[in-house]
């Protein structure tokens, strides 16, 4: 089967979906990060997300391939390792907005249908249940408070960027609206997704619930 997990930014998308992918033997498919780089090649070569039809054009000359391995996910845009490059404050910004741009989405939902024809797959975004692939067997659209996330951001970057915790919880609560209330495949819970409100529980408890509600429907 296909499992969709769909929530808002430091839910827990991407950890959570790579270990269930990993107990279950399915593969793992970040849709983020496919906007990620998207976003950085399009600022590369200086197309802003407001300029359609050269996005359109440029979209054409993109390859994007996505490389799990067992403790990451490596991510190439026309065969450069990108995987780090693309986890900036700034890229998850740029991402947010070159995704309410419909030639990008179009492309890259197609894409993602394709890898996940054959099933066996745990696909983490924001339009997953709802567009991506509103058959799959198992959605789930996990959340936690604007606080939560924001503290769980600042924890893991804190080393790296200059950042206070006002700062993710200004970036998380920017972009949660902007991603909610674009026109295009907005961020929402799909009406037959469970709800998962992570806010106290631990990583290992998420996967927990997800692995153990999908070996029963196995
Ligand atoms: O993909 P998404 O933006 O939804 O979140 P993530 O990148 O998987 O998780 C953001 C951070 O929160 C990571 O550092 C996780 O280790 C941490 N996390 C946590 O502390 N507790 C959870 N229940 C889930 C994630
Ligand atoms: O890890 P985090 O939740 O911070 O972000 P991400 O999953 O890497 O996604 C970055 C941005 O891409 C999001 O803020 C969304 O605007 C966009 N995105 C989307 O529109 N649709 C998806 N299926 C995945 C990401």
């Amino acid at each position: 089967m296909n499992i969709a997990i769909d929530g808002p930014a430091g839910a827990g998308k991407s950890t959570v979906a790579r270990l269930v992918a990993r107990e279950l033997g399915y593969v793992y498919i970040d849709t983020g990060a496919m906007y990620r780089a998207v976003s950085l090649h399009m600022t590369r070569v200086c197309i802003r997300p407001d300029e359609t039809d050269a996005l359109s054009e440029e979209m054409k000359c993109l390859r994007i391939e996505l490389r799990p391995e067992a403790e990451r996910q490596f991510v190439f845009l026309n065969g450069e390792d990108v995987t780090d490059a693309i986890r900036t404050s700034e890229m998850s910004r740029l991402a947010s907005l070159y995704a309410q741009v419909g030639v990008v989405r179009e492309q890259l939902v197609e894409m993602q249908r394709q890898m996940a024809k054959r099933k066996g797959v745990v696909m983490d975004g924001r339009d997953i249940g709802t567009h991506v692939l509103p058959d799959a067997e198992m959605k789930w659209f996990i959340t936690a408070s604007v606080e939560e996330r924001a503290r769980r951001r600042y924890e893991e970057w804190k080393d790296k960027e200059n950042a206070s915790l006002e700062h993710f919880i200004q970036e998380i609560a920017d972009r949660d609206r902007q991603d909610e209330t674009r026109e295009v495949s907005p961020l929402k819970q799909a009406e037959d997704a469970v709800l998962l409100d992570t806010t106290g529980m631990t990583i290992a408890d998420v996967v927990r619930v997800i692995v153990d509600r999908a070996i029963i429907r196995k």
